[in-house]
Order: structure tokens, then C-alpha cells, then sequence
């Protein structure tokens, strides 16, 4: 049989010229380039994908969770570095974050929702600065806390069925916002707002606090949370003078800034909670629990409320603080809890 290949010999080559050969080179050379950086880039993309790949494969091996189908992509099936689920690899965890302010009672929040069996918040981590110096050193903790790799006493470990940590407006937070809602849009965590309705109440708190850093009340230490009402008392003694020249504009900026949260996180899966309404009303703690599917559990704090006292009996320039907000949209906060 006649082949209609041409014969492939020395003499073939010479009928192409150099320049044509130069050129069949090049395109190898950058076909071999373009190959190769699209391997290495298949790598990078697999170990970044390790976590989805991890929820894909325990999702078909575990049994299906009896949640409805909009819930699926809520639950994760981690698979920590640093130690092995076990018996509750197939329990599905979900990520949750609380966003706040400070002296907004997210402390005692915090300690509150700890005490359930299966709910671990990890603390103010990026009170720390260099956790949250630039968008990827933030990314990388977020990563590390939601793949159950982060050690805190509050860490469950293997059996934790929702995990997060608080997080403050002033943290990171607000500044990288596009691409931290980025992240919790892509792994699907919830957002557990939790705001403080009388902003006079966390001004004063804040201001005792600071002074509290370097006067240290309690016997030469400084606390910022108490767990008796004897420690309670010794820190509210201190009543603080404040600045009325600044004192409405601080109350606008805190306005301000928690609306604007609002509006950056509105599309992610949040509730919206206020420290008051969680002091008088302790059904709402359930409410918690059932927006993140955790199992109902009577839930505990051992943490004293510092400030109980009306504001008139807490700040020492009252009588200025009264005048100055009398008749503004802030009058309310006078005199309510
Ligand atoms: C981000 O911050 C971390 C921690 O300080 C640092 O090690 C890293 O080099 C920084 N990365 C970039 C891209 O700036
Ligand atoms: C909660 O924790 C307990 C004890 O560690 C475990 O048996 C249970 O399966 C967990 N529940 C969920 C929903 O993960
Ligand atoms: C401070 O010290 C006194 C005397 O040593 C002690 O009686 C008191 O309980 C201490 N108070 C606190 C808040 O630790
Ligand atoms: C209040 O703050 C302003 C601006 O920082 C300052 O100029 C003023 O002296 C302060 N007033 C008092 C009474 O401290
Ligand atoms: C307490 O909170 C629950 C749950 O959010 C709510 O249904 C109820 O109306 C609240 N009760 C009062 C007295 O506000
Ligand atoms: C607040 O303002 C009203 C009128 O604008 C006045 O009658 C009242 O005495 C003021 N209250 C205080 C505490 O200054």
C-alpha cells in the first residue's frame, strides 16, 4: 500500500529554509511554556481547592444531613490538620462570625454561647495586628479558624457543630470589606451581628475601660470583664467626665459606621442582635441557636454586668452630657437602660 506521507529524511529538511524553522521552534517553545503554566496553575488551584474537594467527598460518604436543600451548601465537613474528627467526622459544622463593637457585651455574648457543647467562638482573634496587616494574612486566619485548625479554650475540636469568632468593626474588618464578603459569600458563613442600642451606655464603658488599663481597680490588675457583683461595683465607682464637644459627633460615627456594616454584609446570611434586648428578653438567645441549627441548650454566662446604675449616677458631668444631647435624636439614650 502506497503511504501518501512524504518521506522523512535528511533531504526534507532542507527544503525548509531557516527562517520557517526558527519559527516551528518558537511555537514549541511556547506551547511547552503555555502547557506548563497551565500544570502549575491546575496545582495551585487543586491545594487551594482541598477544602471544597474534602466537603464534596464527606458529603457523599456521610449520610445525608436532614436539612433542606437551600441548607446544603451551609454545612462543612472540615478536615483539620492537626487532628482527626472521629466520631463526629460526618457532623456537619457550620461558620458563623459575630461582628460587633467594643463594650457592645459581645464579650459576655461570646461566653454565653461557649457554654453550648457544640458552639466554638474563638475570641477577639484579630485583636492582633499582624493577623490582620493585609488581605491575605486574614484570609489565611479565616481559613485556619473555619478548618477547626485554631486552638482557643472555646475550640469543641471534633465535635463542634458551629464555629466562628468575634470580630470587630475596627479590626480589618471595615477596611478589607469586599474581599471578607467575598470569602463568606464562597464558604457560606453567617453573620451574627450584635450592636448595643444605647450608645451613651458604650461610651461610658469605653471610657471606664481606658481608664480602668492604667488605674487597675481591682487590686492592681486590669479586667474588662468581672464575674462578681463585689468587682462590679469597684469598677463602676469610676465615673467618667465626658467631652460634650465630641461627644455628639463619636455618637454619629458609631451610628454611621454600624449602618454601613449593615449595608456591606447585606447579602450574606446574618441576624441582627442588640445587647439590650438579649439582657431583658432571654428568649432571643434561643433565636440564636435556631438561626445557626445548633441543638437547643440552656445556655449559661458567669459574667456580672459592670454598669446596672442610671447614667445620672455615672457620669460625673452630667448636668453638661443632659443639656447637650437634650432635644438632639440622642435624648432617649438619657434615660433609657
Ligand atoms: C501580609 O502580612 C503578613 C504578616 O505580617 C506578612 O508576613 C506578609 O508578607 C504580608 N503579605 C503581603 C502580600 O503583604
Ligand atoms: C455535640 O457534641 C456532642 C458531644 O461531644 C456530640 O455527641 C454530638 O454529636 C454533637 N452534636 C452535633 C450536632 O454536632
Ligand atoms: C483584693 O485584695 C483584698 C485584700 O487582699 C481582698 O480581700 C479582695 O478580695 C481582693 N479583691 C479582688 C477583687 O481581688
Ligand atoms: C474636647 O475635645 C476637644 C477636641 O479634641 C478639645 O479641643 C477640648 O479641649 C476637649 N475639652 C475638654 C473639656 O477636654
Ligand atoms: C422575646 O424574644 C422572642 C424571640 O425573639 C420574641 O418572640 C418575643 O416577642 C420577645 N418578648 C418580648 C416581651 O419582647
Ligand atoms: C430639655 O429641653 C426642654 C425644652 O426644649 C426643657 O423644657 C427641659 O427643661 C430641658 N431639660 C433638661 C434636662 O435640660
Amino acid at each position: 500500500m502506497e503511504t501518501k506521507d512524504p518521506p522523512v529524511d535528511g533531504k526534507s529538511y532542507k527544503k525548509f529554509p531557516l527562517a520557517s524553522r526558527l519559527v516551528v521552534l518558537a511555537c514549541s517553545v511556547i506551547c511547552g511554556i503555555y502547557i506548563f503554566s497551565i500544570c502549575t496553575e491546575q496545582v495551585g488551584v487543586n491545594t487551594h481547592n482541598r477544602l471544597v474537594d474534602t466537603n464534596v467527598f464527606r458529603r457523599q460518604q456521610c449520610p445525608p444531613p436532614p436539612v433542606e436543600q437551600s441548607e446544603l451548601p451551609y454545612l462543612n465537613y472540615p478536615d483539620p490538620q492537626t487532628f482527626n474528627r472521629e466520631e463526629c467526622a460526618c457532623n456537619p459544622v457550620r461558620l458563623f462570625c459575630i461582628v460587633s463593637m467594643q463594650r457592645s457585651g459581645s464579650g459576655w455574648f461570646e461566653t454565653f454561647f461557649n457554654s453550648h457543647m457544640n458552639v466554638s467562638s474563638n475570641g477577639e482573634i484579630f485583636s492582633v495586628v499582624n493577623r490582620r496587616e493585609n488581605v491575605s494574612s486574614i484570609l489565611m486566619t479565616l481559613d485556619k479558624v473555619y478548618n477547626l485548625d485554631w486552638y482557643t479554650s472555646a475550640s469543641k475540636n471534633e465535635c463542634s457543630a458551629a464555629v466562628g469568632f468575634k470580630w470587630m468593626l475596627n479590626q480589618g474588618l471595615m477596611r478589607h470589606h469586599e474581599e471578607i464578603v467575598r470569602y463568606f459569600e464562597r464558604r457560606h458563613v453567617s453573620v451574627i451581628f450584635l450592636f448595643r442600642r444605647n450608645l451613651l451606655r458604650r461610651m461610658v464603658s469605653v471610657l471606664a475601660n481606658i481608664y480602668d488599663k492604667d488605674a487597675k481597680l481591682l487590686n492592681g490588675t486590669h479586667k474588662s470583664h468581672v464575674h462578681s457583683a463585689a468587682e462590679a461595683n469597684i469598677l463602676a465607682k469610676y465615673r467618667p467626665t465626658l467631652n460634650v464637644t465630641l461627644m455628639i459627633s463619636e455618637l454619629k460615627l458609631t451610628e454611621e459606621t454600624t449602618e454601613k456594616a449593615l449595608v456591606y454584609f447585606k447579602n450574606i446570611r446574618h441576624i441582627v442582635l442588640y445587647y439590650e434586648d438579649l439582657i431583658s428578653n432571654r428568649t432571643k438567645i434561643m433565636d440564636v441557636q435556631e438561626f445557626l441549627r445548633v441543638p437547643y441548650k440552656d445556655l449559661h454566662s458567669h459574667q456580672v454586668r459592670i454598669h446596672t446604675a442610671p447614667l445620672s449616677m455615672q457620669i460625673e458631668n452630667w448636668d453638661e452630657v443632659q443639656k447637650a444631647l437634650n432635644g438632639t435624636h440622642y435624648q432617649s439614650f438619657l434615660d433609657s437602660d
